[in-house]
Order: structure tokens, then sequence, then C-alpha cells
């Protein structure tokens, strides 16, 4: 049956999310999972998106509803990365990309920013390990150069330690913006033309993208944004042109497991064309 638009769809989403019945979860499932084990079945039987990118947002107001300070909410938050790392391994999907850190979010109050590069350490260094066995190869991009020392050092040892996992591509995205990421591109195009390696008229698509941070994995097929927010918030511009978009209600220390297979159910209802029509 064909679908409304993807825009359309996920607009009536952000409305009555389907996934607003998993608010209130927020704890890792641990072990088996008996409420989504059918539904994983049932996703299993039509093609999984390859690459799932996400901007996790709503760990504020997620404090903010419990009377807490915002970085209750990241540390809520990192939670809800574990279950979604696991449920996409779970799932087989191959890439997942997230929004940890923006360029803008530097604005923030220093103690919000201690307690996020604190919180990216904390990941890093309790789950490295079991990121490795289960065979998650971690990239960072974005403007690293900002990193204090500490988160620094955390980032690198992630990215050498699972060089070799091939089970699922973990994108983290830390003090990056979408926009940053084309003018480095495009510096590094006009730095290839002006060496005599690159001439004007090889510049095309597939030049630009092998010029991204994301040069060797495929573009997103599903967007999900979390908290009901309906914005790309510079958020690999390039990349998710022919993503479909999800925009679930649930704020992000919410979304787990059950979440994100609903997600990834509701994409397999859409009809995507790329442009075409249906012949
Ligand atoms: C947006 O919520 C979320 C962030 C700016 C940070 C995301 C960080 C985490 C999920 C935790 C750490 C992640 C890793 C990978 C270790 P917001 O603060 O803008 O929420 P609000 O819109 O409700 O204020």
């Amino acid at each position: 049956m064909r679908q409304r638009s993807a825009v359309n769809h996920a607009v009536n989403h952000a409305v009555i999310p389907a996934s607003d019945t998993t608010a209130g979860r927020g704890d890792v499932d641990e072990g088996p999972h008996p409420g989504t084990d059918a539904l994983l079945q049932q996703l299993q039987r039509a093609p999984v998106p390859r690459h799932i990118a996400i901007i996790m947002d709503g760990n504020g107001r997620w404090a903010r509803e419990r009377h807490m300070p915002r970085p209750f909410g990241h540390r809520a938050g990192m939670k809800a990365v574990r279950a979604v790392v696991e449920a996409s391994i779970a799932a087989g999907v191959e890439w997942l990309s997230l929004f940890a850190f923006s360029q803008e979010n530097w604005q923030r109050p220093q103690p919000e920013i201690s307690a996020l590069m604190s919180l990216l350490e904390e990941y890093i260094n309790s789950e490295l390990r079991e990121l490795r066995e289960q065979g998650v190869r971690i990239r960072v991009h974005g403007d690293l150069s900002r990193l204090n020392g500490a988160a620094a050092r955390a980032v690198e040892r992630a990215v050498a330690e699972t060089a070799h996992c091939t089970r699922l591509g973990l994108n983290l995205f830390i003090s990056y913006g979408g926009r940053a990421e084309l003018v480095r591109a495009m510096r590094a195009m006009a730095a290839d033309v002006h060496a005599g390696v690159l001439h004007p008229d090889q510049i095309d698509e597939h030049a630009i993208r092998a010029r991204l941070y994301t040069l060797d994995c495929p573009d997103p097929d599903l967007l999900i944004r979390t908290s009901g927010e309906q914005r790309l918030s510079n958020f690999m511009l390039w990349q998710v042109a022919y993503a479909e978009l999800y925009i679930s209600g649930v704020l992000w220390p919410d979304f787990d497991r059950m979440a994100l297979f609903e997600a990834i159910l509701d994409f397999q209802r859409r009809d995507r064309r790329f442009g075409r029509v249906d012949t």
C-alpha cells in the first residue's frame, strides 16, 4: 500500500508519536527481551535500514520533569545510547550515527559542557571493552581539536581499539556541524585543485563525498529525532538527502530498544522512490 509522503508521515508521528507508549522506560534492558522479541522477529521479515542516524534530543526536559539538573538527563541519555547500540546490533543495522555534541553546544554553560565531556570519557572507559566484544567499530567525527586532553585521549583510544571490528559501525558526532563538514570538504578539494591532483572538471558528488567524514559508509536510510522537535539542526546535511525522517515524541533518555524497533518497523512501511515513480 502506498504510504503518505515521508515528511507528512513523520509529522503525524510528532503529533501522535507511535513511541509515546514507551515514555517512562529509561533503564537498559539486560538479558532476554521478552517485551521486544516479537517486534524483533517482525522487523527481521523485511530489509532493515543499513544506516540509522539519530538526533538525540530531550535530555534537558527529561531532567527538568524530575526537578533535576540537566547533566542528570545527559547521564540517563548515556544509558539510552547503550540500549540503542545493542538494539541496532540485534536488528542487524550496519551503521549507527549519533549526534552527541554539536558545534553550537559549546555555547552552553561551562558546567554542562564539562559534564558532557566527562560523560563521553566515562562512556568510552566503561563501555569500550564490551563494545569491542560486540564488534562495534567506533568513529568520532567533528572538530576534535576543541576537546580537552582527557576526552581527546579517550576518543583516540576508542577509535584505535575498535578499528578491527566489523559488526556495527558507530559514528559519534562530537563538536560537529554539517555546514562545517562541508566547508572542510570544500577546502580539501580546493587544496587538491591547487596541488594539481584534482581538475575542476572532476568536482562532482563523488569528489565531495570522498572528502566527508563518512566517506566509507552509506548514507543514512533513516533519520530519527527524539523529543518531538522537527529540525535537522545542522546534522549530516549532505548525507541525509534521501533519508526517511522519523520524529519520535519520546525524550531521548526514554528511547529504548522497543522505540528503535518501532522506528524501524515504521521505516519498513515507507515507499522509498528516490524521486522516481513506480513502474
Ligand atoms: C540534547 O538534549 C542532547 C545533547 C546535547 C547531548 C547528547 C548526549 C548524550 C545522549 C549523552 C552522552 C552521549 C554519549 C555518546 C556518551 P538537550 O540537552 O538539548 O535536551 P533539551 O532539548 O530537552 O534541553
